[in-house]
């Protein structure tokens, strides 16, 4: 066990880690961070998206050892003084249906939008190509990303 230190949605937290604990093990088991999702546990669907540094990376896939002295954001840091304006829109468009991919596909149009104020529907497909949804069919979520960019 090793002890670390990350700075988790503003706030410094330490915790121990065994060294093959995966960042997303330790968040919602060790953190009580409970956003990230576990989908695949091997990279595919993007359930488990953090922002790690302003990046957004799949947290089953990294080890929470590699986190120490990093900084790290979940949906609960983004929505911490309220909901985002994308999370707004995807409310009002009911983007969701079963909400399990919700999660990651809010932290990867957080990074889009952050970098990109007005992407173009080819660019948020491109943000969201690694977060799959069964349910949906994508076109919701998109608009969402589209209508928030607007404001
Ligand atoms: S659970 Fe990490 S990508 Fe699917
Ligand atoms: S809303 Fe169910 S997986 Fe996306």
């Amino acid at each position: 066990m090793r002890k670390i230190t990350i700075k988790l949605n503003d706030e410094l937290r330490s915790v121990y880690v065994e060294p093959e604990e995966t960042l997303l093990d330790v968040l919602r088991e060790k953190l009580g961070v409970k956003s990230p999702k576990c989908g695949c546990d091997r990279g595919d669907c993007g359930a488990c998206a953090v922002l790690l540094n302003g990046r957004s990376v799949r947290s089953c896939l990294i080890l929470a050892i590699e986190t120490d002295g990093q900084e790290i954001v979940t949906v609960e840091g983004i929505s911490k003084d309220g909901l985002s304006k994308v999370q707004n829109t995807m409310l009002e468009k009911n983007a969701f249906q079963c909400g399990f991919c919700a999660p990651g596909m809010i932290i990867s149009t957080t990074e889009l939008l952050g970098k990109n104020p007005h992407p173009n529907v080819e660019e948020i497909k491109e943000a969201l190509s690694g977060n799959l949804c069964r349910c949906t069919g994508y076109s919701p979520i998109i608009e969402s990303v589209q209508e928030a960019s607007k404001e």
